[in-house]
């Protein structure tokens, strides 16, 4: 067998501070200087960007040359030796915050970055304690909004250019630019429409001043008085980790988290500016129940009493007239437990979430993997759009590693063929849209060229809803109802478990709409409003005799409930999410659920309690050591839990 010879990486040695440090060849001084323990202050420096020189803030002494250089701009190199810490270096220090200062309003009191600022923070260490400034600094209109969610406080910008490289490099529409040159340079859009990226909200927290601001976030909080909460987004299927920071048990702001697999440190503007809903006085706080055709508060009790009594007596006469219809974003648990009620306490597999039948296939790549194709086709749908987080990996691929991409309708469309020529670096991207006999069509194709298919799930929980068996047809871990898993269910779960299959969504609606469903539980979905025959939702909701709604917000299909139960958002509970590679990734409780609401796995739980469970659960931990019992952990390709 011949042997494999991995080769070293090739290494610099260098002094830092008189500290001997030795990193991989080709590491830029700052991050050297870093490892060595050297407090290199910068503002334009970000290790995901391209180096600028911009801000001058990195100065150090590198023997041998004539002047001070920027640590962020240079390569390391054999022998060199650096200082950081002489007195000239810190004079210089001081010389370039004084100047950046020079026109910097006194805006901290009232600036929403203030407390967490690396320009306040770098002037309290290293900068001068008195300005000799006493012109006129300059003036523009503050802020002036850029977009929905983005404006700009030009007075403070001390023109780093990490935003405009962010768009450029990082989002790849270049969407911001720097506007004149000189005392006159300004960030401006570079379109006459504003500020138009999917990914806008990132540059307000690259900016290492208060200049990009978050227009929702605006005056609402000062940084030291929220309290943040490790959170995953709730509005996609990529489940980019988020910082959830509330104040006075409302959300104040989103903020990005840390992970390399998934988001990186980005979000998208949807995740970070369009979750205030879970702020929102339209939301229900109160249970209802439907008296002489109106819905009216009333206690939990009654409430949860009145759906343990309608669904046993249906399922008593006949366990084919009870259904529920799941969500694609509650949580791991309150799927799992949701349709251990249905299979148990109701012995029904009349159960799913699926607004349209689509391919139940996991991805074939990670997340990351797409990042490092060297061809990629869109197939069908605009994943900036769609799943916004993942066209920043398509555009790493295609600015890192010079991968081509085509955003196509049609898998006949000749960028296909030309992606599948590449071979095993090729991944075809497509959606929950993608008809079966196409994707048939396509994996022939894909597995001869040894290219990858990725279909990609839309919401932050649909693979939690199909692995958790929010489906008629399947037990947890994607399990076949009929098969030999089911004992092992039935001995965890102290009880029988039909195993002929139940119908799916299309199927509940249609029975209802005839007559046959007498008890229906709807939670965290709206048929009315996404089922694609939305007639035949409305009319089966209407013609079911009772309905059961668990949500936040009173939804088109509430409007036939006879019984509304308020639900918590997912930022008032903790759980698990499964995002579009099969990645489990958990989420605290950032704030106390509101008015009444309950988080759905308590709503569930109570009402198990009430259908008969043997022993409730007493919290989404409990759930999830069954779960964890009980799951097939090969279900998923390339388990990524
Ligand atoms: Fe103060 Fe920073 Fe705001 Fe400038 S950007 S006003 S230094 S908090
Ligand atoms: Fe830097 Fe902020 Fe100015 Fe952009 S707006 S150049 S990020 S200081
Ligand atoms: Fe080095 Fe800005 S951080 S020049």
């Amino acid at each position: 067998m011949a042997e494999t010879i991995t080769q070293a990486p090739e290494t610099v040695n260098l002094t830092i501070d008189g500290k001997k440090v030795t990193v991989p060849k080709g590491t830029l001084l700052i991050t050297a200087a870093f490892q060595a323990g050297a407090d290199v202050p910068y503002f334009c420096h970000h290790p995901r960007l391209k180096p600028a020189g911009a801000c001058r803030m990195c100065l150090v002494r590198i023997e041998k040359m004539a002047k001070l250089q920027t640590a962020c701009t240079v390569p390391v190199s054999e022998g060199m030796v650096v200082d950081t810490l002489s007195p000239e270096v810190k004079q210089a220090q001081q010389g370039i915050l004084e100047f950046l200062l020079i026109n910097h309003p006194l805006d901290c009191p009232i600036c929403d970055r203030g407390g967490e600022c690396p320009l306040q923070n770098m002037t309290f260490q290293y900068g001068p304690g008195v300005t000799r400034f006493i012109d006129e600094k300059r003036h523009f209109p503050k802020p002036v909004p850029l977009n929905d969610y983005v404006s700009i406080d030009r007075e403070r910008c001390i023109q780093c250019s990490r935003c405009t490289r962010f768009q450029a490099e990082i989002a790849g529409d270049g969407a911001l630019a720097i506007e004149s040159r000189g005392n006159s340079a300004v960030i401006a859009p570079f379109s006459l429409d504003g500020f138009q990226s999917h990914f806008s909200g990132n540059t307000v927290e690259l900016c290492p001043v208060g200049a990009l601001l978050s227009r929702p976030y605006r005056f609402q909080s000062r940084p030291w008085e929220f309290h943040s909460t490790d959170s995953v987004c709730s509005m996609c299927g990529v489940g980019c980790n988020i910082a959830v920071q509330t104040r006075t048990n409302q959300l104040m702001r989103v903020n990005s988290r840390l992970n390399e697999d998934v988001n990186e440190e980005w979000t998208c503007d949807t995740g970070k500016f369009e979750q205030y809903w879970v702020n929102s006085e339209e939301r229900i706080t109160t249970p209802m129940i439907r008296r002489a055709s109106v819905l009216k508060p009333c206690s939990w009790d009654e409430a949860l009493t009145a759906v343990a009594e309608a669904f046993s007596s249906a399922a008593k006469s006949s366990s084919n007239t009870v259904a529920g219809i799941g969500s694609t974003r509650t949580s791991n648990e309150e799927a799992y437990l949701f349709q251990r009620i249905f299979r148990t306490a109701l012995g029904s597999n009349n159960i799913d979430h699926r607004m349209h039948d689509f391919p139940i296939r996991p991805m074939e790549t990670s997340l990351a993997a797409i990042g490092e194709a060297k061809a990629i086709v869109a197939i069908g749908f605009d994943p900036k759009q769609y799943l916004p987080v993942v066209w920043l990996r398509i555009y790493k691929a295609i600015s890192n590693g010079n991968a081509t991409y085509a955003h196509v309708s049609s898998v006949d469309d000749p960028a296909v063929e030309a992606a599948l020529a590449v071979g095993e670096g090729a991944i075809l991207l497509t959606d929950d849209h993608i008809a079966s006999a196409d994707l048939d069509k396509l994996t022939k194709r894909a597995k001869s060229a040894g290219a990858k298919i990725n279909v990609l799930l839309p919401d932050n929980n649909s693979w939690g809803a199909i692995l958790m068996g929010v489906l008629p047809d399947r037990l947890p871990s994607l399990q076949p109802v009929g098969n030999g898993a089911r004992p092992k269910f039935e001995a965890l779960w102290g009880g029988p478990v039909p195993d002929k299959p139940g119908l799916a969504t299309w199927d509940i609606l249609k029975a209802g709409a005839a007559g046959d469903i007498r008890a229906l539980y709807v939670l965290g979905s709206n048929p009315v409003a996404s089922f694609p025959d939305r007639d035949l939702a409305a009319s089966a909701l209407e013609k079911i005799p009772f309905v059961v709604v668990q949500d936040l917000f009173l939804s088109e299909s509430a409007q036939y409930a006879n019984v509304f139960l308020p639900a918590s958002s997912f930022i008032e509970k903790a759980g698990t999410f499964t995002n579009i590679e099969g990645r489990v990734q958990p989420f605290g409780a950032a704030i106390r659920p509101v008015g009444d609401s309950k988080p759905d796995w308590q709503i569930l739980s109570e009402l198990y309690a009430r259908l008969g469970a043997s022993a409730p659960f007493f919290g989404p931990a409990d759930i999830a050591r069954e779960i964890a019992h009980s799951a097939d952990k090969n279900t998923f390709a390339g388990d990524r839990r």
